[in-house]
C-alpha cells in the first residue's frame, strides 16, 4: 500500500504520516529530507545556493547513509536548512536527480532498522503528483499560513531555538511562495487527492476522517489479490 501526504510546511503532514505508519505498519519516507540534505551540503561546503550545477551534483551523489549523516546536523531542520532546501528544490536538475531514490523506496520499503515494511507513507510536496502518481491513497493537508507559522514557532521554542513569530511567518510565506510558484513540480494537490484542512480540527477528528479511506484501500487490495 502506498499513501502520499502532500502539503505546505507545518500543515500537519508529519503527524498524519507518523499515525498511519504506526497503525498500518508502513515505512515513512519524509521526502523533504532529500532536499534538506542537498541544501545543507551546499551551505556546509560554502557553495552559493544559486549554483544549480553544484546542487545537482550533490543530488546525483546523495545516498541514504549520507542523508542520515546530514540529518544529525543542527541546521538540518533550522531556518537555514529549510531555506536552503526550498531554494535547491526549485532546480529541475536537482528534482530529476532525486526522483529515482524516492520512487525506488516504494519497491522495497523498509523501517529505520532495515526490516521490511508492507508499504510506505510519503510526506512531501509532490509525492502524489510526481513521485507516486499511482499511489493507493493521496491526501493533501493544509491550514492557514498564520496557524502553520504559530505551530512552527512553538516547535522552535520547544527546541530552544531563538526566533520570533514574525520571522517564522515571514520565512513561511517566502517558502510557500517559492514552493508553489516554481516551474518544476510546484506544490499543488493531485487531481485525485483528498483535501484535509487542519486549521481548526484536532488531530483525532482528522484521523477519524482518514481511517475509513485507508480501510477501503486495504479492502480493495485484499480483493485484488
Ligand atoms: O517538508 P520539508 O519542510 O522538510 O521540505 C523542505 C523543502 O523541500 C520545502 O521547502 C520544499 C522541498 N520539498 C519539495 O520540493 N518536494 C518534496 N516532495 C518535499 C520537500
Amino acid at each position: 500500500m502506498i499513501i502520499t501526504i502532500d502539503g505546505p510546511a507545518a500543515a500537519g503532514k508529519g503527524t498524519f504520516c507518523n499515525y498511519l505508519a504506526k497503525k498500518y505498519r508502513l515505512a515513512y519516507f519524509d521526502t523533504g529530507m532529500v532536499y534538506r540534505a542537498v541544501g545543507l551540503q551546499m551551505v556546509l561546503t560554502g557553495c552559493d545556493l544559486k549554483d544549480q550545477a553544484k546542487a545537482a551534483e550533490f543530488a546525483r551523489t546523495l545516498t541514504f547513509p549520507k542523508m542520515m549523516e546530514l540529518a544529525a546536523h543542527k541546521d538540518f531542520r533550522s531556518d537555514v536548512g529549510s531555506n536552503a532546501a526550498s531554494v535547491v528544490s526549485a532546480y529541475p536538475d536537482v528534482r530529476a536527480a532525486l526522483l529515482k531514490m524516492q520512487q525506488d523506496f516504494a519497491l522495497n520499503p523498509v523501517f529505520a532498522d532495515g526490516s521490511p515494511a508492507k508499504g510506505v507513507v510519503y510526506d512531501g510536496r509532490d509525492t502524489g503528483t510526481v513521485v507516486c502518481p499511482n499511489a493507493d491513497l493521496k491526501l493533501f493537508v493544509s491550514a492557514s499560513t498564520e496557524i502553520r507559522a504559530q505551530r512552527r514557532y512553538e516547535e522552535f521554542l520547544s527546541k530552544g531555538i531563538a526566533t520570533t513569530y514574525e520571522k517564522v511567518l515571514q520565512d513561511m510565506k517566502a517558502r510557500d511562495e517559492r514552493d508553489s510558484n516554481r516551474s518544476a513540480a510546484p506544490l499543488k494537490p493531485a487531481d485525485d487527492a483528498v483535501i484535509i484542512d487542519t486549521s481548526a480540527k484536532d488531530v483525532e477528528v482528522n484521523m477519524q476522517k482518514i481511517i475509513p479511506l485507508v480501510e477501503a484501500v486495504l479492502q480493495n487490495l485484499t480483493i485484488e489479490k
